[in-house]
């Protein structure tokens, strides 16, 4: 029987050591029944106990391949942690240690917002309007489910552009949601004009947009982005070259055009960290994601003698990725222990279908 829980005070006041013993004894009661994925933003006393860590794809495919577990702690953000539910078999139980874990981007595109959308989109095509819906891994269950009744999928930033492609060679058009930025450098990079690309908003009738502009457009992309990486600006592009001359940037796609533009590299947060590692000694980087992806990038950096900073000099963090506490982990272990499930996450059977074809047309595509 699954619980709802706020974290109990006692789990407050333990110290350091305590809960790294307790933490490593539960896991330890636990063994193969139990496994734990961490996404790269988890905080460094968090993600130090993930059996896996990984970007969103990444940690995507492990919860399809993980069925020996029979429950999946996720130490990452609650859209993953419904990918997750849907993705693993019926018997495994999927749980966020803090259910306020949430994603500002996501929280972005409602199911009733895109419904309307759409149906103003069937007034202009005459009852079939020629577009895929393609939803970012960064959305409710509910909008995964919309794209995949409809023909769509999901993409993530590391393979957004495949994506792009496998939808392009079905229909005309795109319309891209939530996030407005990965989607603009996705179609900029494969040849789509900006200005084939207008701002669907979803607070507006049409989008904001005439009828005409709708036809003519490649990409619809919804008005939809990232409060952390949209702090990067392209000024700070110029400073950190200025500083630091020779330095390379890279940056998530989350970032705006114009900082992707002005960027020698962008990728997914396991694409930045394999090129980074993959470059000569001696090189810099400055990145453009968030803090603890770069802290932990900069230490393991420092000993190959490469100097890695962020291009937001005092750090972008994620403060909801950052409501993964130790304290937490531990709470969710401990409830384990005892036999209770807390904090599970659970996409209901007539979401979770089509969530589930839009999620395999992914990974099939990838
Ligand atoms: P990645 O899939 O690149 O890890 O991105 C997830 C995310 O939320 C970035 O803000
Ligand atoms: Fe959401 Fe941005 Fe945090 Fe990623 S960094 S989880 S997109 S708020």
């Amino acid at each position: 029987m699954s619980q709802t829980c706020i974290l109990p005070q006692s789990y407050f006041g333990t110290d350091r050591a305590q809960m790294e013993s307790r933490i490593a004894a539960a896991k330890s009661r636990l063994g193969k029944r139990l496994v734990i994925l961490g996404h790269h933003y988890q905080r460094d006393d968090v993600v130090k106990y993930a059996d896996f860590t990984g970007d969103s794809f990444k940690l995507s495919q492990q919860a399809a391949s993980r069925p020996d577990a029979d429950y999946i702690i996720f130490c990452g953000v609650h859209f993953m942690a419904e990918s997750a539910d849907v993705l693993s078999a019926p018997h495994q139980r999927v749980i966020l240690p803090d259910l306020a874990a949430g994603c500002s981007m996501a929280d972005m595109a409602e199911i009733d917002q895109l419904e309307q959308a759409w149906s103003e989109l069937e007034e202009v095509f005459d009852g079939t309007p020629p577009i895929i819906p393609i939803t970012y891994m960064n959305s409710s269950a509910a909008i995964k489910a919309f794209c995949g009744e409809r023909g769509g999928a999901v993409c993530t930033s590391s393979n957004a552009q495949a994506v792009f492609n496998w939808a392009s060679a079905r229909q005309e058009k795109i319309l891209f949601l939530p996030d407005q930025h990965l989607g603009r450098n996705t179609g900029y990079s494969m040849g789509i004009p900006l200005d084939s690309m207008p701002v669907w908003d979803p607070y507006r009738h049409m989008g904001g947009n005439t009828a005409e502009a709708v036809i003519a457009a490649k990409v619809l992309l919804w008005k939809g982005h990232c409060s952390v990486h949209q702090r990067f600006t392209p000024e700070m592009v110029d400073q950190v070259r200025s500083k630091h001359p020779g330095i390379q940037v890279i940056v998530h796609p989350e970032c705006t055009w114009e900082v992707v533009q002005k960027s020698d590299a962008t990728g997914s947060t396991e694409k930045i960290i394999q090129v980074v590692r993959d470059a000569s000694a001696g090189t810099s980087w400055a990145v453009g994601t968030e803090l603890h992806l770069v802290n932990r990038l900069a230490e393991e950096s420092a000993r190959e003698g490469k100097l890695v900073i962020s291009l937001e000099e005092r750090g972008c963090l994620c403060s909801t990725m950052f409501r993964i506490s130790p304290a937490h982990l531990l709470a969710s272990l401990e409830n384990l222990v005892e036999g209770r499930i807390v904090n599970q996450i659970t996409v209901p059977e007539e979401t979770a279908h089509w969530t589930r074809v839009a999620l395999d047309r992914m990974l099939a595509i990838c």
